[in-house]
């Protein structure tokens, strides 16, 4: 290969590698492939340069998975621990690993122990184990052999897939109906989100996210803005590519540049996820949501929190008794992406994926993944079941309340 010019050197792609800017909307995108005995998740970490779906056999697989974050948003992990100890039962159970019900119980029980231990904050996890177990729990008392666990286990995690699409159709239609509703300036609605709250971090549609969608198909949206979203860049790897995707009129901003927008562009709402909303309305999000919410009050914003409602945590009164997980270092200090050529450097191998370190060597990090914003800064909190708005002169939600608890 000597003496080949150096523009035939340049990298090429491998065919599952996106290289061109998605345009179209009749595909939907999906992070969680599944059919029975199947799953595949889309690994979020190489997102948006590829598009790498990897087989998740195990429950292994499957922690691992969430643990580093292929996987992640709060419905989207709780979906793919449930599926993933599915897929793993039903293998189990072909290979006749349980001789009765109360194995196959047992096996569950263990799994989901195990499962929890993945990511702390998001609360859809515990949420949906805790129901899980108890279906097969209750299941395994009548039945007369492993099948009829499994069979229950294997659909109860199957419908989690379906209704987080409906509940998300829901949270978008309630979420744009309030928004709109609210907005001062109807002909120009324009709004802020953080993170990824789309189809990639749900089962599809998404929270803030799909209230995004529902404002712009109806219609009713003029642009959206997103944040980068720092240190993950669920705001400028997932979200933006998301918005690209269904040609959302939208605008990427770093997260530095927040009270700067809301200064100069008319902002109608900030609109974020949830990872737990504890009874009084203190909700868990991404690490920046508190510091927008804040913003947000300065600036006379609505601040609207969109999340399902496996994401309230009613045993908790409030957002101090949130485990907030903290991640590793290197999450902070290194940024990964693809080579792009700076003008006079030809030479590089454009379209190759690096990891670059982006801090001083030596500096001490801290990462929390998540923050706490208090019930106060928040508007609305916007579920499948309908909007929650505080009481006049209140401060904080009644969540069970409005729950029915
Ligand atoms: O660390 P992540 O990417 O799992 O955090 C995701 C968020 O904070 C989302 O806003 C939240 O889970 C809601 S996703 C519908």
């Amino acid at each position: 290969r000597k003496n080949v010019p150096l523009l035939e050197l340049k990298y090429r792609p491998p065919t599952h590698l996106n290289t061109s800017p998605p345009t179209m909307s009749a595909r939907t995108l999906e992070a969680i492939r599944y059919t029975p005995d199947h799953l595949q998740v889309l690994n979020q970490l190489v997102l948006p340069h590829e598009t790498l779906f990897e087989r998740v056999e195990t429950i292994q697989d499957g922690h691992a998975t969430i643990k580093t974050m292929k996987v992640r948003g709060a419905p989207a992990i709780a979906i793919v621990a449930a599926l993933a100890l599915a897929v793993d039962l039903s293998a189990r159970h072909k290979k006749g690993e349980f001789p009765n019900a109360a194995a196959a119980v047992a096996f569950v029980s263990e799994s989901l122990q195990y499962l929890k231990t993945s990511r702390p904050t998001a609360v859809n996890l515990f949420d949906a184990a805790n129901k899980l177990l108890a279906l097969v729990q209750e299941r395994g008392k009548t039945a007369t052999g492993a099948q009829e666990v499994v069979d229950a286990y294997v659909a109860a995690a199957e419908k989690m897939l379906v209704d987080d699409v409906q509940d998300n159709k829901n949270i978008g239609r309630f979420g744009a109906e309030y928004i709109f509703g609210q907005a001062k300036n109807k002909d120009n609605v324009r709004v802020l989100t953080h993170c990824n709250t789309g189809s990639l971090a749900t089962a599809g549609w998404g929270t803030a996210l799909g209230i995004i969608r529902d404002l712009h198909a109806t219609g009713h949206l003029s642009h959206a803005y997103c944040t980068e979203t720092r240190p993950y860049n669920q705001g400028s790897r997932l979200t933006a590519y998301e918005l690209v995707y269904e040609g959302i009129p939208a605008t990427l901003v770093t997260d530095s540049m927040a009270s700067a927008l809301l200064r100069s562009q008319p902002v109608a709402a900030v609109i974020v996820g949830a990872d737990r909303v504890a009874r009084n309305g203190d909700t868990a999000n991404k690490i920046g949501t508190y510091q927008l919410a804040i913003v947000a009050r300065h600036h006379g914003v609505a601040f609207v929190v969109a999340a399902p409602s496996t994401s309230v945590d009613l045993s908790i009164a409030s957002g101090a008794e949130i485990p907030i997980e903290e991640r590793a270092e290197n999450e902070v200090v290194t940024v990964r992406g693809i080579v792009v050529p700076l003008p006079g450097e030809e030479a590089v191998r454009e379209g190759e994926a690096r990891t670059v370190q982006v801090a001083a060597k030596g500096i001490s990090v801290w990462n929390p993944g998540f923050d706490v914003t208090p019930a106060s800064l928040i508007s609305a909190i916007v579920t499948e079941r309908g909007v929650v708005l505080k009481k006049e002169g209140e401060d904080v939600f009644d969540m069970a309340a409005f729950l029915g608890k």
